[in-house]
């Protein structure tokens, strides 16, 4: 591929959005690499997945504005479902997926990292939803996915205004769990990844499952979606497991994903 790259370390993959010209941005082509990078992730095998982008200055500047200056409406309406199918997907993949933001997470990139898991940030990291001082609305799930995450008052008014706002503050109204210094992040996200790969993988895949799920609909039906995917976990191998160990005292536990 020539705009993403992909390695597992163990249980982790980590895959690195890396076209350094344009700090990333997500044109077609990055978006469809994106896309089959995604798809190509061994669910057996990884446990968790990092996000992050390539050189020191960029998570991912947004969507290719060169390419969208010409779209059509019919072509912007195209372009933003392509977007969102790939984000979607990484939202539902039944592996918690962890945004490492190393520099500019505006507009998709923003939106990128808001169909992660979890953000992690390093301290030069700005975020924002920049379009409407482009003349468009963010197209990448921002609309949905920052008021959901950080409430709508606070998401209208960097929607609104587009507003650009740095780690910290992104840290202070809850948009990113942990802000690190540049060099610390990666290590970091892999500490993170390794500790929920190391817990059992049907239970955090039916976590992840249940707060999306549940999030979604009314408490009472939020509650059966819980009920549901705890009872499933039961008379797994790794249910057996991570209670014979406790009852036994045993520290060591072999989890199987089954
Ligand atoms: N699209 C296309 N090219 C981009 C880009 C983007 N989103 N962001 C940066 N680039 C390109 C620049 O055009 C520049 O290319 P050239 O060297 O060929 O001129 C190169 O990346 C480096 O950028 P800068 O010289 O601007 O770097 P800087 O350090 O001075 O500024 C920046 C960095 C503040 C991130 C600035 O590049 C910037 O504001 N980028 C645009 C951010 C933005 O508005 N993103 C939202 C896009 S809209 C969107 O994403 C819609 C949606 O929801 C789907």
């Amino acid at each position: 591929m020539e705009y993403i790259k992909y390695e597992a370390e163990g249980m982790v993959g980590i895959l690195t959005i890396d076209r350094p010209k344009a700090l990333n941005a997500l044109n077609s082509d990055v978006l469809a690499e994106l896309d089959q990078a995604i798809d190509a992730v061994d669910l057996n095998a990884v446990r968790a997945l990092i996000i992050t982008g390539g050189g020191e200055k960029s998570f991912v500047a947004g969507a290719d504005i060169g390419e969208m200056k010409e779209l059509t409406k019919k072509g912007g309406e195209d372009f933003g479902k392509r977007g969102n199918d790939v984000f979607r997907k990484i939202e539902t993949l039944p592996i918690p997926v962890i945004a490492a933001v190393n520099g500019f997470a505006l507009g998709g990139g923003c939106e990128l990292s808001m169909s992660c898991d979890i953000r992690l940030c390093s301290e030069n990291a700005m975020f924002g939803q920049p379009e409407t001082g482009l003349g468009i609305t963010p197209g990448f799930g921002g609309t949905q996915r920052l008021a959901r995450l950080v409430g709508a008052g606070i998401a209208k008014e960097l929607i609104y205004g587009a507003k650009n706002i740095k780690a910290d503050e992104a840290y202070r109204i809850g948009l990113v769990n942990h802000v690190y210094p540049s060099e610390e992040l990666m290590a970091q996200a892999k500490k993170l990844a390794n500790t929920i790969a190391n817990n059992a993988p049907i239970a955090v895949r039916n976590a992840k499952k249940a707060i999306n799920d549940g999030l979604d609909a009314a408490m009472d039906d939020a509650i059966v979606i819980e009920e549901k995917l705890f009872g499933d976990c039961f008379e797994t191998h790794d249910q057996v497991e991570g209670m014979s160990a406790f009852l036994e005292k045993r520290k060591d536990k072999e989890f199987t994903n089954s």
